[in-house]
């Protein structure tokens, strides 16, 4: 019945240009950290647009928002979506394609006066890029049960502000149970977000995974000293330790090789002064391996490292763990499902593991899921240059459509 049915591209980047514009940035991005003002107007954009699809709008306790579409039976439906806060540095396609593309898929369905077995779902979670609250992924974390609300609401920003309050202030913080919906399958689409099918020169990605992810946050505690008047020997330098953490993270990747990526992306001194020793550095380090066995022999190596690095400096190191997921495998058959239609539309999809988190990755804990990737352009993701073609974000959104309709059939 909807075999032929295509969505309308058109409209599709014209919503994504509306949601772009919710915090916009220069250059072309936008900045909605979880929680903030700009993700309140998001939300509420992306919410009045399932009303007017007449969409059931359900928003749970950790902000979990999900428009359901009747179907002819009142059964396990089958879900879509992704997030729609951003790092601070947002593009305008991470998280926001998935869940857009639900919304014109069940538009289309509207227009065409189809109305599937199964109810349909489009989902936006909470928190996903856990750039402001940790961890990532916070809201579809909760929706499965692997973190509870009051660990959720407890949660200090990098700002100071405390996540419950943050999302009881913007009005967000629902009724409903997380999890109160179970689908009977979950398949999102996103931007792959890194440059292998732009390389390769194919347009769609069936994705078989997400690789484990590791986020800590290391606190050096030294002593500040006088930059000019104190020995070299005598100092307790927390930056310069926390630079050599930062040295030591890259040799681990190029120590374990391909699969293995660690990133720095904070690093903050105090008193952060010219001419006075850093007695105080705080940094984040991300290391992330689709092998989940060496993911723990890197961490491994980088507390030992502290350890070393600790004693050789005389300074006083402490870990805070922010995130910690395992490598996680999406259901074959759904994987298939995203080749056999993408051939039927003429594409090869390329099999590939997702390098980056994704909703999808809890999902997969309670019911079967999978990914669909389209390119990003130059593999920029997570800067305000990101980009996919019109023609790619369409050609995504009609194999959602297609493989949203079947498994609803
Ligand atoms: O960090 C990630 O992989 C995702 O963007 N939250
Ligand atoms: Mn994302
Ligand atoms: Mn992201």
């Amino acid at each position: 019945m909807s075999k032929d049915l295509r969505i309308d591209g058109a409209r599709l980047s014209w919503r994504l240009e509306q949601l772009g514009q919710i915090g916009g940035l220069p250059g072309g991005g936008n900045a909605r950290l979880a929680f903030t003002d700009e993700d309140k107007q998001g939300r509420d954009l992306v919410v009045g647009w399932m009303r007017e699809l007449g969409l059931e709008v359900t928003i749970d306790k950790i902000g979990n928002t999900i428009g359901v579409r009747k179907g002819l039976e009142d059964t396990a439906p089958v879900m879509t979506g992704s997030h729609i806060d951003t790092v601070r540095t947002g593009g305008r396609y991470d998280g926001n394609l998935g869940v857009l593309a639900g919304l014109e898929v069940c538009q289309r369905l509207n227009e065409a006066g189809i109305t599937t077995r199964r109810p349909l779902a489009v989902a936006f979670f909470s928190n996903e890029e856990g750039a402001r609250f940790h961890p990532d992924i916070m809201g579809a974390m909760v929706y499965i049960g692997k973190l509870d609300l009051p660990h959720a609401y407890e949660v200090v920003g990098i700002d100071g502000k405390v996540c419950g309050e943050e999302l009881k202030r913007i009005g967000y913080l629902g009724p409903a149970e997380p999890g109160w919906l179970k689908p009977h399958a979950f398949v999102e689409l996103h931007i792959e977000q890194g440059p292998i099918l732009e390389a390769e020169g194919l347009t769609i990605g069936a994705v078989d995974g997400v690789q484990g992810i590791s986020w800590t946050e290391v606190t050096v505690e030294g002593v500040s000293a006088h930059a000019g008047t104190t020995p070299m020997r005598l100092r307790k330098d927390a930056g310069y330790a926390a630079a050599e953490i930062a040295v030591f993270v890259r040799q681990l990747t190029r120590e374990f090789g391909a699969g293995q990526v660690g990133t720095v992306g904070r690093m903050e001194f105090k008193p952060g002064i010219t001419n006075v020793v850093p007695n105080r550095a705080v940094m984040t380090v991300d290391i992330r391996n689709p092998d989940e066995a060496i993911l723990q022999q890197a961490e491994a190596k980088l507390f030992a490292f502290l350890d070393k690095i600790a004693m050789a400096e005389g300074v006083k190191i402490s870990t805070r763990p922010l995130a910690r997921t395992q490598p996680v495998p999406f259901a074959p058959h759904m994987i298939d499902m995203v080749g056999e239609i993408a051939g039927e539309f003429g594409f090869k999809a390329r099999r590939m593991t997702s390098g980056a988190g994704h909703d999808a990755q809890m999902m997969a804990e309670i019911c079967p899921t999978g990914m669909i990737f389209v390119p990003s352009v130059n593999g920029l993701s997570h800067n305000v240059k990101e980009h996919t073609e019109p023609a790619d974000l369409e050609a995504g959104a009609n194999i959602l459509l297609q493989m949203m309709t079947r498994l609803a059939a």
